[in-house]
């Protein structure tokens, strides 16, 4: 891995990738996607893995898709290089990613961190698809990922004029989960990935997927999909691990069985 740094045990059942390309501000080249997918899908088999955070460093997590590597492409260089179709994984990816953001969170980046299923942020955070300024626009996901997380007022503002949102703002709009300073956008990522990590992964999995489900079908079918999903849970060890706990007055001893 040239572009990425994997920990598969940052802390018990928590796997840490960190974006590597701290001069070009964690540009989104090619082959840094493509290890992230490698990643994750090793890191989605590994059953000592039940929480992946994803992480650049202070300055940026990402300020977007490599713009010096597209700049010279055709239109059909860019349909059959296809690049985006690896991001593809991130959304595939079972197990719980958080995105922990400091710095830069652009074009790209912004939506490389709303693919994850959580954000933290430091205060020094900045989102934006400022993709417009270049003569472009989002092409991972910022037209339709922005829009749902924050309306259509404010999204429609930030990709047509692509202005900025700081952390405050990201939080006040509903983009990210907690806005924290700066020392300790980590610790609250690790400690929020903890508490996941603790839980039945079994049952974590199946909550993501029905809560993901909710974006792209209507009420009727979502609602089957998660009592589908909720039965399911009964036919796992934790699910009767969890109650039996629950009436022994005891903490549950989840094995993602
Ligand atoms: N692609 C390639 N290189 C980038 C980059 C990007 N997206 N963003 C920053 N860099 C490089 C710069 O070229 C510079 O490299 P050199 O030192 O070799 O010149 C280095 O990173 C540091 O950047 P700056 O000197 O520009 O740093 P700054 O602090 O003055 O500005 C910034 C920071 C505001 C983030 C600015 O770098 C910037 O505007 N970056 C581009 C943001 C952008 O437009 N992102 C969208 C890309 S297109 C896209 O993402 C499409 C999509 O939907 C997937």
């Amino acid at each position: 891995m040239e572009f990425i740094k994997v920990t598969e045990q940052k802390e018990p059942f928590i796997a840490l990738i960190e974006l590597n390309r701290p001069k070009e501000l964690n540009a989104l080249n090619k082959q840094l996607m493509e290890e992230v997918r490698d990643a994750l899908q090793a890191l989605d088999k590994n059953d000592q893995v039940r929480v992946i955070i994803i992480t650049g460093n202070e300055q940026a997590f990402a300020a977007g898709a490599d713009i010096k590597q597209m700049a010279d492409k055709s239109a059909i260089d860019m349909l059959l290089i296809d690049q985006f179709s690896t991001w593809d994984q991130i959304r595939r990816t079972k197990k719980p990613i958080i995105a922990a953001v400091s710095g830069f969170a652009l074009g790209g980046g912004c939506e490389f961190a709303m693919t994850c299923d959580m954000i933290i942020a430091s205060e020094t955070a900045k989102f934006g698809q400022p993709e417009i300024k270049i003569g472009t626009i989002p092409g991972a996901g910022g037209t339709q990922r922005l829009t749902r997380a924050i309306g259509k007022a404010k999204s429609m503002e930030l990709i047509l004029t692509g202005r900025f949102l700081s952390a405050e703002d990201a939080l006040y709009y509903g983009l990210v989960n907690k806005v924290v300073p700066k020392e300790m956008y980590m610790l609250e990522t690790m400690q929020l990935a903890k508490e996941i990590a603790q839980l039945s992964p079994v049952a974590v999995q199946l909550a993501k997927e029905a809560v993901n489900r909710s974006f792209e079908t209507h009420l009727d079918e979502g609602l089957a999909f998660e009592r589908k999903n909720f039965y399911l849970t009964f036919a796992s060890e934790d699910q009767k691990e969890g109650m039996k706990a629950f009436v022994e007055k005891r903490k549950a001893d989840f094995k993602g069985k």
